[in-house]
């Protein structure tokens, strides 16, 4: 049997890189896409991520011939949810989080791709508006995932929508930055507020694993759902 192979978008940022090591133990074949295409410097040693295909891949204008290749994509590309204080920072905004994902989501679709996993993001009710540029973004590109998963019967997908999502981050040198000292303990007394990545990690390596456990055609998880059952 061949092994199936999943395309990461944003596969080099701090979640998908999170979701691409978590994958590279499942036998899977698995190719992490970002504008630069570049390996992370933190990941120059680790042996896992030599198991990977690190490739150039604007999600921005998706490579429908590439995305064929791939049997479930991932998005997890998008910007932090600051405010906005001007149209361009707006639009910046919608685009990052919604109009990019969208595109990736559509050329999948049209590559023959049969499974999604959007990285979405909590979002307070107060805030759920449109007038707020990252909530329209993530709303648009929801949508897009919702309409990916009725293409067919075969269509499935997956939303997360963690909260704030906290483990090691790395700087562009390299540079360690361990979210985890500070929010781990945190998240004992705030439960509800944080999401540990290796945790998300997981959870979308049981989809791409046991997608018969999941048994609606559009599953979102969002806070502590995506954590899998001890
Ligand atoms: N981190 C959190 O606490 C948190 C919480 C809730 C939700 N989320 C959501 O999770 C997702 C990922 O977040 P993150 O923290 O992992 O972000 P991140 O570290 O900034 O990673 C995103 C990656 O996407 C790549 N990228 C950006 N635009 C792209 C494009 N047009 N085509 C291909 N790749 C592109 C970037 O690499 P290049 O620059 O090389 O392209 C970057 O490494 C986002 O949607 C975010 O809103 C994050």
């Amino acid at each position: 049997m061949t092994s199936q192979r999943i395309a990461i978008y944003g596969g080099n940022g701090f979640i998908g890189s999170n979701i691409a090591e978590h994958l590279s133990q499942q036998e899977l074949c698995i190719l992490c896409l970002s504008r630069t295409g570049h390996k992370p410097m933190h990941l120059r040693d680790q042996r896992w991520s030599e198991r990977v295909r690190w490739c150039q891949g604007d999600a921005n204008d998706p490579d429908v011939k590439l995305l064929s290749s791939a049997d479930t994509l991932v998005c997890s590309i998008g910007s932090p949810p600051l405010p906005t204080f001007s149209s361009n920072a707006y639009n910046a905004q919608v685009h990052s989080n919604g109009t990019v994902n969208v595109n990736a989501i559509r050329a999948a679709g049209e590559a023959g791709i049969k499974r999604l996993v959007l990285v979405s993001a909590k979002i307070p009710k107060f805030m759920q508006r449109d007038s707020f540029g990252y909530a329209k973004g993530k709303r648009l590109s929801e949508e897009a995932a919702q309409e990916f998963s009725e293409l067919s019967d075969q269509h499935q997908v997956l939303i997360l929508r963690p909260n704030m999502v906290y483990g090691t981050r790395h700087t562009a040198t390299g540079k360690a930055i361990r979210l985890g000292l500070i929010f781990g303990p945190l998240s004992k007394i705030f439960s509800s507020q944080f999401n540990a990545v290796e945790k998300l990690a997981a959870r979308v390596g049981d989809f791409i694993s046991k997608p018969e456990g999941y048994s609606q055609s559009c599953s979102v998880l969002e806070g502590k759902e995506i954590y899998l059952k001890d």
